[in-house]
């Protein structure tokens, strides 16, 4: 590393540098829209002008003090969806509209304009239970759903369109045909950068001009907001005071502030509504710097009844208003529906997609720190962990494994035979997986860059030529991930033949990609900076990262001539991320503060369609004490990416330097993982095609409990296991909220079972990692563990019948071979059902059309909350042969335990207990 990078980092190791990132009070466009907001101007929809098309229904709004008007588009879309598009009806030049996000085509459904008296048109979906109520004068939007007002859109005005303009001198010239809702005065001019933002030393030179958009919209009967990540945040929302907003915008943030509303690495911008009976979610559609405001105030509400207004009922409830503001582009916003919260995921997956399938490998324990040195650091690692018998599946090389941080090269001193390396951990059944960032050395002796600067596939500066920005190797510039012809080359060089001495083992990490550039304004790239189609860095910086780890999943799918599942994992990220890979939350710190926000912060990422999402494990910057490592193990463990990780000058903290005790304790919270692998896949399996997250907040379980709705120090891990992670140094009791009253909970350990509906004290030593099991689930897991997860293929299966009060229990397991799409094109899977009732447990297909050919049976089965001794068990194959079998029931327990067994787990088969 250059020394003045190793200034920076210990520099940052103090603290976020205030003064590097800017607050809201530093937003030019901010600052504009507040002012313009508070002198109240306002749009009046021209119903005279609608048109009714095939998609969409049209008309104009103009503003009543410039006069100028915009086009709005209301789409229906399948799923109980609307989208509404607001533009300039003749902008100066296109605006940007984010290409790429939207999963091939969203079928839209046909409007229908209902009545309405002339200040007012109601369209309808086809069956008529949602309707969008368009006012007139002032512009306004309810979403109707079975005659309640689920939604306004700009009940309070706060509409706002900056019209693109011709720049100031020319205009200079034209006295009198300025915007006039802007006052140009050149002293205004200034405050308000319109054309020119100053940040520290830095100054944005604004060819366009002001182009920022902004809307409001208030949430009726609404207090609980979740969403739009990616802040060290709780997970349920919080009010936004006077100058402060959640901010969007994608930064590299070392060691970044918790609780605090800045924007780091990624963006989602959507966001969900809950109350009891409704989840709502807003899309928009927006890849600019994007802030959101939140507040929440109690309010007379009328709801509307079949009666007429004459008998509207009033009732006070709270309302949440939602103001979104974007730096430029359209406002492009889907409102979703719902109702139920599993309704509200599938629509937004409908929209941006769902969770790749990930390879089973991806699922296992990953092992990594900056840097493993070089070959004999990885094999002495993995070694270690086989002595240790530390369970783990992939060992991680950073940026140090390069030439010179040249991406696709290897350090010939440190890795001078890279497939060797491969090849032992091949035999080990294990996985590598490397880095590569987004800049590339400017070297006329590296071929990555002279060929992606001989067909111009840098991102350009503003002043022409190929931007230039400082990051690991030095002087560097950025590909433009934004071309498809970049993106096409770029997933080239991952072509076994092109990236020398990688193999079929390796896999890939996408780091730096907001993009990072150190010295830039907030680190990162200039916003004038130009890409493909002329479009400037400003419209579509929070999408970039997106791009990069799109292009690398792609060259890994292609690189196995689209047999093979890819792994990338990316520091940034955006709405639809998911449909290529996995994301982490950065560079957290080693401090309980971080352990415990890594649980709302992977929440809100799960619900936003990213579930498979991680922190690292032990904190990356600075050294944890034992006690949180052993902590962040056990919640590690229990989080769907799963990977330890460290920066450079920390102490090395494999797991086995803590002394025996501490070996044993993070061993076992390691070997969890792997035993409840079969569940994990299962969950991946169900977010991949029915779009649930994986880690559930008990909101979405339990969606009519309010006690649920601000919960975030536990969670479900689908909807079978509670997960309690202790997150505070010292701990001897956790309190643990069991949620429903008609619910039943067992301790996975102890089996001790508790009834919903209460906080139970649960003792618990540095061994203790507190999960429960729900009555009326079964969860699969495996009975032995191996070396990784390719050692666990033959290895049977156990079932965890966890009965409910009504003594039935259904679960799930689906498998395949882990790695190929084969279960897609051919097939080849096996899903199956568990079902217990009436004392018989059944085993049947969940999906007629997978086979797979599997030699593991279910060898054990526990049921937990059966009541009484059984007299006899007996299994019945489907072929009509009954066995006996013999068990062990323990009365002070309530479980029933049945081992030995060998009942094949893709054959239909019952168990009968009398
Ligand atoms: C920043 C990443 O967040 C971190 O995980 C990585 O180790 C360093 N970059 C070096 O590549």
């Amino acid at each position: 590393m250059e020394a003045a990078e190793k200034k920076e980092i210990s520099v940052e190791d103090e603290a976020v540098d205030k003064n590097v990132f800017k607050d809201c009070s530093k937003i030019a466009f901010y600052r504009r829209q507040k002012q313009q907001l508070f002198k109240k101007s306002t749009y009046r929809a021209l119903l005279d002008t609608v048109t009714t098309g095939e998609k969409s229904t049209n008309f104009q709004i103009i503003n009543e003090a410039t006069k100028i008007s915009l086009l709005a588009e209301v789409y229906g879309i399948e799923g109980n969806i609307f989208r509404l598009k607001i533009n300039e009806e003749t902008p100066l030049k296109p605006r940007y509209e984010v290409p790429d996000v939207l999963t091939s085509k969203p079928s839209t459904v046909r409007l229908i304009a209902c009545s309405g008296d002339t200040g007012s048109l109601v369209l309808a979906d086809g069956k008529g239970d949602l309707k969008c109520h368009i006012t007139a004068n002032p512009f306004k939007v309810d979403l109707v759903s079975k005659e309640e007002v689920v939604m306004s859109i700009n009940s309070l005005g706060q509409l706002y369109f900056e019209h693109l303009q011709i720049p100031l001198k020319q205009r200079a010239a034209k006295e009198n045909e300025e915007d006039a809702s802007i006052d140009t005065s050149q002293k205004n001019q200034e405050d308000l950068c319109l054309w020119e933002e100053k940040f520290g030393k830095f100054v944005d030179v604004k060819a366009n001009g002001p182009a920022s958009v902004g809307l409001d919209f208030s949430l009726h009967g609404f207090e609980h907001l979740y969403g739009i990540p990616q802040h060290a945040e709780s997970h349920l929302l919080k009010t936004t005071g006077d100058g402060d907003a959640y901010r969007l915008y994608n930064l590299d943030v070392y060691g970044y502030k918790i609780h605090d509303k800045m924007g780091i690495y990624g963006s989602v911008p959507y966001l969900l509504a809950h109350k009891q009976g409704r989840t709502i979610g807003i899309f928009w559609l927006n890849a600019s710097e994007t802030l959101v405001e939140i507040n929440t105030e109690p309010a007379v509400e009328y709801m509307l009844t079949q009666k007429g207004p004459v008998a509207a009922k009033q009732k006070i409830r709270s309302r949440t208003h939602v103001h979104w503001m974007s730096e430029s582009g359209i406002i492009d916003v889907f409102l979703l529906t719902g109702p139920t919260p599993s309704d509200i995921f599938t629509q937004y997956s409908r929209l941006t997609g769902t969770q790749a399938m990930p390879p089973l490998f991806s699922l296992g324990y990953h092992q990594c720190r900056w840097n493993y040195e070089d070959e004999q650091d990885v094999i002495a690692v993995d070694a270690g962990c086989d002595e240790h018998d530390i369970p783990y599946d992939v060992i991680w090389l950073d940026i140090e494994h390069t030439e010179g941080k040249r991406y696709f090269t290897w350090d010939k001193k440190r890795f001078p035979n890279p497939k060797r390396m491969q090849e032992l951990l091949r035999s080990k059944k294990r996985k590598l997986v490397v880095i590569s960032d987004p800049h590339i050395k400017i070297d006329p002796d590296y071929s990555v860059y002279t060929k992606a600067k001989e067909q111009g596939f840098f991102v350009r500066s503003h002043e022409g030529g190929d931007f230039e920005g400082v990051c690991w190797p030095g002087l560097s510039s950025y590909l433009d991930f934004t071309n498809p012809k970049v993106r096409e080359w770029y997933a080239s060089l991952f072509a076994f033949p092109v990236y020398q001495g990688s193999t079929d083992i390796l896999f890939l990490w996408n780091d730096m990609n907001e993009p990072s550039v150190f010295r830039g304004p907030e680190q990162t790239m200039q916003k004038n900076a130009i890409h493909h189609g002329n479009w400037e860095h400003r419209e579509l910086h929070n999408i970039y990262g997106f791009y990069q780890q799109m292009a690398t999943a792609e060259g890994l799918i292609q690189r196995s001539k689209g047999k093979e599942r890819p792994f990338v994992l990316t520091r940034s990220f955006f709405a639809g991320s998911q449909k290529y890979g996995a994301v982490w939350t950065g560079d957290n710190t080693a401090d309980w503060s971080y352990l415990k926000i890594s649980i709302p912060m992977l929440l809100t990422l799960n619900i936003t369609g990213i579930s498979f999402c991680g922190a690292d494990v032990g904190g990356f910057i600075g050294n944890p004490e034992t006690e949180l490592l052993v902590r962040w193990y056990q919640a590690g463990a229990y989080q769907p990416f799963f990977r330890s990780h460290a920066t450079m000058n920390t102490k090395r903290r494999e797991p086995w330097l803590f002394g025996e005790g501490h070996t044993r304790l993070i061993r076992a919270a390691i070997r969890e993982r792997y035993t409840l692998l079969p569940y994990w896949y299962s969950l991946f399996y169900h977010a991949h095609v029915a779009s649930q997250p994986v880690m559930r907040p008990l909101w979405v379980e339990f969606p009519d409990e309010l006690e649920t709705f601000g919960i975030e120090d536990e969670y479900m891990l689908g909807s079978a296991l509670l997960v309690h992670p202790v997150t505070e140094p010292k701990a001897t009791v956790v309190d643990v909220f069991l949620p429903g009253s008609n619910e039943v909970w067992y301790d996975s350990k102890t089996f001790a079972h508790w009834e919903g509906g209460c906080t139970v004290k649960i003792p618990v030593t540095l061994d203790t990692i507190p999960v429960f099991q729900r009555g009326g689930s079964v969860v699969p897991l495996k009975t032995t563990i191996g070396k990784s997860t390719g050692w666990m293929t033959d290895s049977h299966y156990g079932l965890r019948v966890a009965l409910s009060t009504k003594g039935s229990a259904v679960g799930e397991l689906y498998l395949d071979d882990g790695h190929s799409f084969q279960y897609l094109h051919q097939k080849q899977f096996l899903h199956r059902k568990f079902s217990f009732c009436s004392s018989v447990l059944i085993n049947n297909s969940a999906d007629q059309r997978g086979h797979y050919p599997s030699k593991c049976v279910v060898e054990q089965i526990l049921v937990l909350g059966l009541r009484k001794e059984p007299s006899s068990v007996t299994t019945h194959s489907s072929d009509g042969k009954d066995q006996p079998v013999t068990f062990a029931y323990c009365a002070k327990t309530s479980t029933l335990r049945l081992e030995k067994l060998s009942l094949n787990i893709g054959a239909d088969w019952e168990v009968h207990i009398k």
